[in-house]
């Protein structure tokens, strides 16, 4: 038999990954806090869930006693692409419910799984496949493709690039290797949204490579002034054509429900049924109640609008308080201030000891360049997800302490 020589019991590519960003704030937040703490520093929505919830959750009690399908409900599928096709305008037929669209417990679990459903461990010329991402970044982005054995390549989404990666200036020899790109749009954690022509032009670099876009839209329901184009979107526009596009959406940030788990990929055909190949062995399904109360939601907007005029509402005090001060601008998409304070891990220290405000650096969602530079260090993040009066509170807080440098 062979002997696997394995120096330690873990899989050593597990060292590869840096401590999660809220365990790396654990330790950076370690003093009590200065006031009586306010936590800004997860996307974790705290408005009030739709009473449809719990009403759908209730009605489907009896449901808890049965293995729920891999790939949901024919209800679930086709709320789903209803809502796609009234939100990003797509025409008759486009999306298919039942071969295109595939339910995931949170998009996160997607974003994660979607490069073993992409890549294989095999090598480009004797090189390993090639993953893009922006930088910063969602960290389930390079969590999932550095436990695949993928080379990752950080792509500045810097202001001086619109807060967006260019993956399209990136030289041949890596996009020949590239296999998946993730793209965030609106972004966490600059909030920019990428517009249709940037859109067209990555899905058409997606095809010329023969990679495959990871389009992360959960946010998309969270914006200021004009609701972001999808990839979808793009596709709509050029054609129709689905081929090499994946987009992620959640019910988390949309209708405030980031624990009910509850969100879909959808897209290319090929793609999605390796998808549902994948999740039968890997995935976790939506219990039945889960899937009920997620179609219900779905199939309703008014709850959504009243959640971004809150959004909006709290992005109007943040200017009012913040001002142009600490490079404020109000993002087109999502609900972060993305603050540039100098120096992030020390504002968000600041912040903890003396008003009890959590924030996060910017620096633990980037990594250093090739010259050591990590583009997010400059900034704290400061997610609004508190209701009205807490925000209040807390930007008053955040004016005062960062207004005594
Ligand atoms: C950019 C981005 N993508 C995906 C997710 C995952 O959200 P969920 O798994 O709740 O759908 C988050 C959560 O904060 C996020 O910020």
């Amino acid at each position: 038999m062979t002997t696997i020589r394995q120096t330690s019991m873990v899989n050593p590519r597990l060292a590869l990954l840096t401590d999660y960003p809220f365990q790396r704030l654990q330790a950076l937040l370690a003093d009590p806090p200065g006031q009586d703490p306010i936590n800004l520093s997860i996307g974790e929505p705290q408005h009030r869930p739709p009473a449809m919830v719990a009403e759908r959750l209730a009605a489907g009690v009896g449901d808890w006693g049965k293995y729920p399908p891999v790939a949901g409900s024919p209800a679930f599928r086709a709320a789903v692409a209803g809502w796609l096709a009234r939100r990003f305008h797509l025409p008759d037929g486009m999306i298919d419910p039942e071969t295109q669209v595939l339910p995931l417990a949170g998009s996160r679990e997607g974003l994660f799984q979607v490069v073993q459903v992409v890549c294989s461990a095999e090598t480009i010329d004797g090189r390993p496949p090639v993953v893009l991402l922006p930088n910063p970044f969602y960290q389930v982005y390079a969590g999932a493709l550095l436990l695949a054995g993928a080379e990752p390549v950080f792509v500045p989404a810097t202001r001086d690039s619109g807060f967006l990666p260019d993956f399209a200036a990136l030289p041949d020899d890596i996009l020949s290797r590239a296999r998946l790109a993730y793209l965030c749009s609106p972004a966490n954690p600059q909030g920019a949204v990428a517009g249709l022509d940037r859109l067209q032009g990555l899905i058409a670099l997606a095809r010329h490579h023969g990679f495959v876009l990871a389009s992360d839209e959960c946010y998309s329901e969270i914006y200021d002034a004009t609701p972001p184009v999808g990839a979808l979107e793009a596709c709509a526009r050029s054609g129709g054509d689905c081929a090499n596009v994946l987009i992620f959406h959640s019910l988390s940030k949309r209708s405030s429900v980031p624990g009910l788990r509850s969100g879909f990929v959808a897209g290319d055909r090929t793609l999605i049924d390796a998808f549902r190949r994948y999740r039968s062995y890997s995935g976790t399904a939506l219990p039945l109640p889960v899937l009920s109360a997620s179609t219900a939601l779905w199939s309703d907007e008014s709850h959504v609008e009243d959640n971004r005029a809150l959004y909006r509402a709290k992005m109007d005090l943040a200017e009012e308080r913040l001002g142009n001060r600490f490079g404020f601008y109000r993002p087109a998409g999502g609900f972060y201030l993305w603050l540039d304070v100098g120096d992030g891990a020390r504002a968000a220290q600041r912040l903890w000891r003396e008003a009890g405000l959590r924030g996060l650096p910017g620096a633990y969602l980037g990594r250093p360049d090739a010259d050591g530079v990590n583009p997010g260090s400059p900034f704290v993040r400061i997610a609004l997800v508190q209701d009205l009066d807490t925000t209040r509170r807390a930007l008053d807080r955040i004016a005062d302490v960062l207004m005594e440098d």
